[in-house]
């Protein structure tokens, strides 16, 4: 058997990571600005990281979530104590689509609707409610069609009191920080605007964190930099397991829950708990957030400076670098030539940097330092 071939990969094989630092197969090491797609949180191969799972795969890796795991408890205690979020409660699934998923069935059931409003260059999963709200037709199957959805512009006031006022919209979707759409976030006005149009109309509004959550932003959610938000449902994923796959939905207190409501068989086991409380207890422990607020400061200010770039989007470590030309041969040589792993986005002309939340003023310097050799070069 061969693998389906849907992934058009760089001939390079990644055998080991220690902190920023990735290795491929031939002993070259390589800067990780790309966190394998904005999943490494704590650093690749933290030390407690690989003793908690190792601790845990040694006592047991999963067994289903028809007996008690105190581990998932524990996890929705720390979750809701380091994000805030004390009162709302913890779905535990295996990835980013899944947890948007059960977020909107969730929705669904609590509104009995089925309209779903989404954003212009928003991504939320490939599965199939999640790639119906996302904006990308070309993902999107003859199955997976047939959803009632409305995409809409950002600061397209009149746009969403319109589509709200019939009061059949079950959610809102809306991103922290567009991620795959090139690093775009709504002003504030707009969302709080949402968030009221949501509260009159009985609307559920879901933020979804899956990309600039777990402390990307130097704040837990990126959407807490508007202190008056208050979602109701928060998905996350990626940080949340520095690798290890989980995901969640943060459910807000309106919300009841009934047995076999929602149900998975290995969102929530015994490995994932392990894996994601250790993420939590290194980013307390080494203050991660205040981390990424800082070097995120600094990457932001050397990368404004190089020529070309007509723009810095995003905050924290989650940034956007716009340059005024197409950058898919300054993202393959800055691989090639600096190894130096950085992301592409939806916009041809954005590269996206999404670092371990751990990094050191040398890996800001160095990544700077990439950039402008082979800037200078090309
Ligand atoms: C904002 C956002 N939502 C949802 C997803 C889907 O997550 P997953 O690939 O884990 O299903 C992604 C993945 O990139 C994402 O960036």
């Amino acid at each position: 058997m061969e693998m389906f071939d849907v992934y058009p990969v760089y001939p390079i094989e990644i055998v080991s990571g220690l902190g920023s630092v990735v290795t491929d197969a031939n002993g070259t090491e390589y800067l990780d600005f790309y966190g394998g797609h904005a999943v490494i949180s704590i650093g690749h191969g933290h030390p407690h990281f690989v003793h908690q799972m190792t601790l845990q795969l040694n006592r047991l890796a999963f067994y289903s979530n028809s007996i008690e795991i105190p581990m998932q408890k524990e996890l929705a205690r720390k979750l809701g104590e380091i994000s805030g979020l004390k009162d709302y409660r913890l779905f535990l699934v295996n990835s980013g689509a899944e947890a948007i998923e059960n977020a909107l069935k969730l929705a669904s059931f609590h509104t009995g609707r089925r309209k779903v409003v989404s954003f212009r260059r928003g991504f939320h999963g490939r599965t199939s409610a999640a790639v119906n709200i996302t904006d990308n037709l070309k993902i999107q199957a003859p199955i997976n069609k047939g959803f009632d959805n409305i995409i809409l512009e950002f600061e397209d006031f009149d746009g969403i009191e319109q589509t709200m006022v019939q009061r059949d919209v079950c959610a809102v979707v809306i991103e922290g920080i567009q991620g795959i759409g090139g690093m775009y976030e709504a002003s504030e006005e707009f969302i709080l605007h949402v968030q009221n149009l949501c509260r009159q109309t009985g609307t559920v509004l879901i933020l979804d964190e899956i990309q600039s959550g777990y402390g990307r932003t130097g704040q837990f959610f990126a959407y807490q930099k508007v202190p008056d938000l208050i979602p109701d449902l928060v998905t996350v994923a990626k940080g949340m397991g520095n690798g290890f796959p989980v995901g969640g939905v943060l459910i807000g207190p309106a919300f009841q829950a009934s047995y076999g409501l929602l149900g998975t068989t290995f969102g929530g086991n015994h490995l994932a708990c392990s894996a994601a409380q250790a993420v939590l207890e290194v980013m307390e422990s080494e203050d991660l957030m205040t981390n990424a607020r800082l070097k995120g400061n600094d990457l932001c200010n050397g990368l404004t400076s190089l020529p070309g770039v007509i723009e810095v989007r995003g905050r924290g470590l989650m940034l956007g670098v716009e340059f005024d030309y197409d950058v898919r041969d300054l993202r393959k040589n800055l691989l090639f030539s600096q190894h130096l792993f950085v992301g592409s986005s939806s916009n041809p002309n954005t590269i996206r940097l999404l670092p371990p939340l751990s990094i050191s003023d040398e890996d800001v310097s160095r990544c700077l330092d990439s950039f402008r050799s082979e800037l200078a070069s090309s």
